[in-house]
């Protein structure tokens, strides 16, 4: 088992990738706090790992408030005896220009896809150097990469992700800490049919624009999970500051 005796966090722990990626650590043997804004869905999550015989507890908070970032940590090093690995991974999208974006929106995407990695990072690393090391990865996007029309605040945020992914890394290596981004593109999750909802277009033909890439289909929860594993797996001992691109070849 590749994670055997880790602990872990997995923020966004109730959504498609997150979910997908609690299971497969639970799977490998790490005990895992799924932490989400839907407590109910991340309850739901953690009881379908102890289902299986797996650890886990859920924890509901909101990751761009530092109080419950520090309650989290707090809950994880109490409940597991310390944190091992972290997945950041909660985010939202709003599909809108610049002159569409408000102040408030532009806020609250950086809050919950920036700020909010920077805070678990400032309390968990600590708990990490203190313990000899760890593993932190964050979710960016292809839109991280490269440009994407109608959601400036989400490509703003995703390209702020993977470099501050680098920063992280260069800062903690020598504390054994390594940091990595995984950047899918265009998986089967709720936050597709969302993007299709706010813009207005039909679903059915929203998701065959997905599947427009090398592989043809779009990607799966469980095949970003299994990037991530690898991530935050000791496979990847000599692996940090990358950006993983995972995405059917969308952006080759
Ligand atoms: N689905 C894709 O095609 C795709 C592509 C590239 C990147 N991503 C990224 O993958 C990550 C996971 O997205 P997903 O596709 O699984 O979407 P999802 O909507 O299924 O899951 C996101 C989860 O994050 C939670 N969340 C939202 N705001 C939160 C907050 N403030 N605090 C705590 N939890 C919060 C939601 O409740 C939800 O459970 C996101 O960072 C997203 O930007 C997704």
């Amino acid at each position: 088992m590749r994670l055997e005796g880790k602990k872990a966090i997995v923020t966004g722990g109730a959504g498609g990738i997150g979910r997908a990626t609690s299971l497969a650590f639970a799977a490998e043997g790490a005990a895992v706090a799924v932490v989400d804004l839907n407590g109910d869905a991340a309850e739901a999550v953690a009881e379908e790992i102890r289902a299986a015989g797996g650890t886990a507890i859920a924890v509901a908070a909101d990751v761009s408030s530092e109080p419950d970032i520090e309650r989290v940590v707090q809950t994880a090093v109490e409940q597991f005896g310390g944190v091992d690995v972290v997945f950041n991974n909660a985010g939202i999208i709003r599909r809108t220009t610049a002159v569409e974006t408000s102040v408030e929106e532009w806020d609250r995407v950086f809050g919950v896809n920036v700020r909010a990695i920077f805070l678990m990072c400032k309390h968990v690393v600590p708990i990490m150097a203190a313990a000899g090391g760890g593993s932190i990865v964050n979710t960016g996007s292809g839109w991280g990469l490269k440009g994407g029309g109608q959601a400036i605040s989400y490509c703003a945020s995703k390209g702020a992700v993977v470099n501050m992914t680098r920063a992280l890394a260069i800062d903690h290596g020598p504390q054994g800490i390594r940091v990595n981004s995984v950047n899918p593109g265009d998986v089967d999750t709720g936050m597709l049919r969302d993007e299709a909802r706010q813009l207005g277009q039909d679903q059915a033909g929203f998701l065959a624009e997905a599947a427009d890439r090398p592989l043809q289909r779009m990607g799966q929860p469980s095949e970003i999970a299994a990037a991530v594993l690898w991530l935050a797996s000791d496979d990847s001992s000599y692996v940090t500051g990358s950006a993983l691109v995972v995405d059917g070849g969308g952006i080759a």
